[in-house]
């Protein structure tokens, strides 16, 4: 589908918007782009107003110097101020749930509900900082084919790499297509962030975490933990998926996240 775009915070946000109702806004994961929420886009906007938009370096919409998890938030903040969407339900994967975290911090009163997939509260180690500025460095020299190739086999399960040949080559062109340096500030972005976990106790809103069971870059003990600290919260654990869950399932996926809607429906 087409792109809107809206000139926000000094750049041209690219972003896609279906269906009526209550807002949602979908964060994509790295190095990914809007599209991954396709299955999601059509699931979920037949009762609401769903909103995916490319975030800064990703898809069509381009970055501007750095790319921290707050920046995207308030790029976020001032897209939905533009669409006049007050409040939301966050849902971001991997990348996109540092997003939903940095913007939950920054904006709690305008999150309605929390969907965090594949992803965590904890900040880099060490150790994964310097893979983050070796990948950036990487990206930047020999291109995002050389990630793709490095990436595939820790996104799906052999299986689906095996088997699906379509959704491979879904994932592969998000990453192909990502501009090396929007990657590298992402992964710049993602090196910097900071730890969340002081925010879960804190969370006071209906929360759904969802979770691959063989995801290898978020694995589910990072969700038991996010699901331990969050009052209330729900936990899905998809069986036989990896770390992009709502592309490798997104029957499973659409499931878990429509019935936690009509949790939360008035
Ligand atoms: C993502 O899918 O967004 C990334 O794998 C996140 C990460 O590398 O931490």
């Amino acid at each position: 589908m087409r792109a809107a775009k809206k000139r926000v915070r000094g750049i041209e946000v690219a972003y896609e918007e279906r269906g009526r109702g209550s807002a949602i806004v979908l964060l994509h994961g790295f190095p990914f782009n809007r599209s991954m929420w396709r299955d999601q886009m059509e699931a979920l906007s037949v009762k609401h107003r769903v909103i995916a938009p490319d975030l800064r370096g990703h898809g069509e919409t381009p970055v501007t110097g750095s790319a921290t998890m707050e920046e995207m938030a308030e790029d976020v903040a001032v897209l939905m101020d533009s669409l006049d969407i007050e409040r939301a339900v966050i849902g971001g994967l991997s990348m996109g749930g540092y997003v939903a975290f940095a913007f939950t911090r920054l904006h709690p009163e305008r999150v309605r509900a929390l969907v965090l997939a594949d992803t965590r509260a904890q900040a880099d180690t060490e150790e994964a900082r310097r893979n983050r500025e070796a990948m950036a460095n990487r990206a930047l020299q020999e291109g995002m084919e050389a990630i793709a190739e490095a990436q595939m086999p820790k996104l799906l399960v052999p299986k689906t790499l095996r088997e699906e040949p379509e959704k491979v080559a879904r994932v592969r062109e998000m990453i192909v297509g990502t501009n090396p340096e929007g990657a590298a500030a992402a992964l710049r972005g993602m090196k910097a962030r900071r730890d969340q976990s002081d925010l879960l106790p804190r969370l006071n809103v209906p929360t759904l975490i969802i979770v691959g069971s063989e995801d290898q870059l978020t694995p589910p003990t990072d969700a038991e933990i996010m699901h331990h600290e969050i009052r209330g919260s729900r936990l899905e654990i998809i069986k036989g998926t990896g770390h992009i869950s709502n592309v490798e399932c997104p029957e499973e996926f659409n499931h878990a996240f429509v019935s936690f809607l009509d949790t939360i429906e008035p």
